[in-house]
């Protein structure tokens, strides 16, 4: 079948990282490629040099996109040919509509005036064919992120799309919203339109890919053809950390002791509209040496829960007790609540868990610098040490400690902040989807470190839309829904089908 992409023998380096050697990709007409690795392997970079984001003259290698070498210097030129990459980080502007969004730059304009009912009438229809009902000037700040994708595809669309490609679309998404992307992937597939897909979720691959690329410390290691066998997950594993895995999940005997933390009758509102309520009266209880899960919807107020307890940096008028030991405690800001041992992994690595332009090992030292001091003064040596005792544990892709986070591959810089909150050596870990983004080798080193903790008499709870992940981990899990409990079940009861249940049928 003829190839619509053809990249051939490309190299890119950055100041001291080889991040791509001679990689080879071929992209068929009309067929939906994968592209998978570790987390630093060069999967984005690989799109970045493809779209232009990286110009010709700034690679070594060849591309060729539908028959003829073609040579970008930026991204327009890419996307005048219809290539449309959507990057791991979102990049909408929240304060603007949908449609000011989907025709920001691309305006709808006749001698320098935008025509709105234009802009809107085709936005209606874009936001058709991808399947959301929302209207035009919906703000995007007022979207979750599954449908700020959707956004984002139609967005695409709107520019003639030739080849889509999604830098892993689904990471923050919940199963049924990645169903939606994964079944529109398929639709526009129909439509002749190729995609080139890159996730950590292998089940999702083989589900719609028709090739597989694994790439391996910056190199190609191999393409599979789908179409002509079926491929294991466990040979693409295999293939992406070079090596064999045996088990997802580490083996764990669970040691449950006494209830150490408590949070009673937990009540948060919005914190702009004051009068909806997010959080409605949680009651929720955590044992030492226990793993708890909190299964739910996104939305559901999951993060809003973790967030507010966490020295309220969430919300208003909360109300509510909590109790470590027995005690109440006061948790009413971030400090008080690392000093009474909580510590809390957010979900958005961008926005609160890290400082960009620090280097690594100031960002894991953050949350203690007791643990680095000496009479109060900062062991530079010991943080060194510190932090790259957590580089090889987690097996953070960089140059050393010393390099700024801002450079690092999404899952690398997620590494970090688990880092980071795993240094401050917290009694209560709160996990909000610690595995987002991070290749399946890594989430085995990341849950073998939860598991240690647990063995150690801490306590943790961890948030996931990954179910494999809860009943893989977890002693008990709660599942939240539209702000309350509606379900908990022991690790022997629960099952995925229970879980959902629990959340399909909340309310009836
Ligand atoms: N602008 C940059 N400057 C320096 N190094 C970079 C830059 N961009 C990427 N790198 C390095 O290149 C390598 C490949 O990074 P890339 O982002 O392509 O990985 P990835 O396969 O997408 O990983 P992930 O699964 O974590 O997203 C990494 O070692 C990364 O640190
Ligand atoms: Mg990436």
């Amino acid at each position: 079948m003829d190839a619509i992409l053809e990249m051939r023998g490309i190299r890119k380096t950055f100041p001291g990282v080889v991040a791509l050697d001679h990689v080879n990709l071929r992209v068929r007409s009309g067929e939906i490629h994968a592209i998978v690795g570790e987390n630093g392997a060069g999967k984005s970079t690989l799109m970045k040099v493809l779209s232009g984001v990286y110009p010709h003259g700034s690679y070594s290698g060849d591309i060729e996109f539908q028959g003829r070498l073609r040579e970008f210097s930026d991204i327009r030129d890419s996307e005048e040919l219809g290539i449309i990459i959507i990057h791991q980080e979102l990049a909408l502007v929240p304060l603007l509509s949908i449609a000011e969004n989907i025709f920001l730059g691309n305006e709808m304009a006749s001698k320098g005036v935008i025509d709105w009912d234009k802009a809107y009438a085709k936005t209606r229809e874009l936001l058709r064919k991808v399947g959301l009902n929302e209207s035009p000037d919906t703000l995007i700040t007022n979207l979750g992120v599954g449908k700020q994708q959707l956004v984002e595809i139609a967005k695409a669309l709107s520019k003639n799309v030739k080849l889509l490609i999604l830098d892993e679309p689904t990471a923050s998404l919940n199963e049924s919203d990645s169903d939606a992307l994964l079944k529109l992937m398929l639709e526009l597939q129909d439509q002749g339109i190729a995609s080139i897909i890159i996730s950590h979720k292998l089940n999702e691959i083989s589900q719609v890919a028709d090739s597989i690329t694994v790439l391996r410390d910056g190199n190609t290691v191999y393409t599979y053809d789908c179409r002509m066998a079926t491929i294991s997950e466990e040979r693409i594993i295999e293939q992406m950390v070079g090596r064999q895995m045996d088990s997802r999940y580490p083996p764990r005997t669970p040691q449950i002791g006494e209830t150490i933390f408590e949070v009673r009758d937990w009540r948060v509102f919005h914190p702009e509209h004051s009068e909806r309520e997010v959080v409605k009266g949680v009651n929720l209880h955590a044992r030492k040496g226990e793993i708890i899960g909190i299964a739910g919807l996104m939305g559901s107020g999951r993060t809003e829960l973790a967030m507010s307890i966490f020295g309220r940096s969430y919300g208003k008028r909360i109300s509510g007790k909590v109790f470590k030991n027995g005690v109440e405690i006061d948790t009413g800001n971030v400090s008080k609540a690392i000093k009474h041992g909580i510590a809390y992994v957010t979900e958005d690595r961008k926005g609160l868990g890290l400082v960009l332009e620090e280097d690594i090992k100031t960002n894991i030292s953050m949350a203690n610098l007791a643990g680095i001091a000496t009479r109060q003064v900062i062991d530079k040596a010991r943080e060194h040490k510190v932090a790259d005792g957590f580089r090889k544990q987690l097996k953070i892709r960089c140059s050393g400690v010393l390099q700024k986070v801002l450079h690092l591959s999404g899952g690398n810089q997620q590494k970090v902040v688990i880092a980071k909150w795993l240094f401050s050596n917290p009694d209560i870990l709160i996990l909000d989807e610690p595995s987002r983004g991070i290749d399946v080798g890594a989430k085995y080193e990341i849950y073998s470190i939860i598991s240690a903790l647990a063995a150690e008499g801490k306590c943790i709870i961890m948030i996931s839309s990954e179910m494999p992940e809860l009943l893989g981990m977890c002693d008990r899990i709660y599942v939240m829904n539209e702000g309350s409990f509606a379900a908990e079940f022991n690790a022997a009861d629960a099952s995925q089908e229970k879980i959902m249940h629990a959340i399909v049928n909340h309310g009836e």
